[in-house]
């Protein structure tokens, strides 16, 4: 496993150290202060980011190299981002506290499974989305511009423009008003 990860993101080793460090000393920082360091210094290993953004605090981003965040996202406190297989966040969308959104998988067709590795698959955010509480998004999903994912949802599928979305596998429940 560790031979496995040294042969795919060696390459990636000063990125990872920074995001690593930078993530072990600010990550736990909370108020605007820890808001603003976060802001500045994790643009050592984030890989493109547009204007302002606000992290809060104890957010755990993986692979940051592979994450792009627009102007004026908001990501709240306890949310993971795993950006290994690229991740990208559009402006003014806000992600709720403990929200998981992944851009990648374990195979799970070959032995053993700790050996198997990872499938690759973009997420994307779009703009304007809302994002509420402890929802899981998975790899390769598109979350169209102006949804809002209720509370607790697990984002299976790729959703539609200004839609509402709730459940586990999430349902559209009814439509926003377009702008
Ligand atoms: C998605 C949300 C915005 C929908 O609000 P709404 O339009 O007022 O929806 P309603 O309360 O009228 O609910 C409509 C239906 O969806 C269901 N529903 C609403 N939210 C749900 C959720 N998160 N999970 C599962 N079902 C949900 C309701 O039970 C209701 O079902 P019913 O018609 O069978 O009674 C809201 O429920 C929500 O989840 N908000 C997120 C809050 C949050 O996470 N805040 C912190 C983050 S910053």
């Amino acid at each position: 496993m560790i031979k496995r990860f040294m042969r795919e993101y060696l390459r990636f080793a000063p990125r990872l150290m920074a995001e690593w460090f930078a993530q072990t000393i600010l990550g736990g920082v909370d108020g605007p202060i820890g808001m603003l360091l976060r802001r500045y210094c994790y643009l050592s290993f984030i890989g493109k980011t547009k204007g302002r953004f606000f992290i809060w605090s104890r957010v755990s981003i993986q692979h940051g190299y592979g994450l792009s965040i627009g102007s004026d996202v908001c990501i709240n406190s306890g949310c993971v981002l795993d950006a290994r297989g690229v991740l990208s966040i559009g402006d003014r969308s806000l992600i709720g506290p403990n929200c998981t959104i992944v851009s990648s998988t374990h195979r799970i067709d070959s032995h053993p499974i700790s050996d198997a590795g990872h499938e690759k698959a973009p997420t994307v955010i779009e703009s304007d989305v809302w994002i509420g509480a402890n929802v899981v998004i998975l790899g390769g999903i598109r979350v169209a511009h102006g949804c809002v994912i209720g509370a607790g949802s697990i984002v299976t599928k790729s959703t539609t423009p200004y839609g509402i979305y709730v459940g586990n596998p999430a349902r559209l429940i009814r439509m926003r008003e377009a702008l």
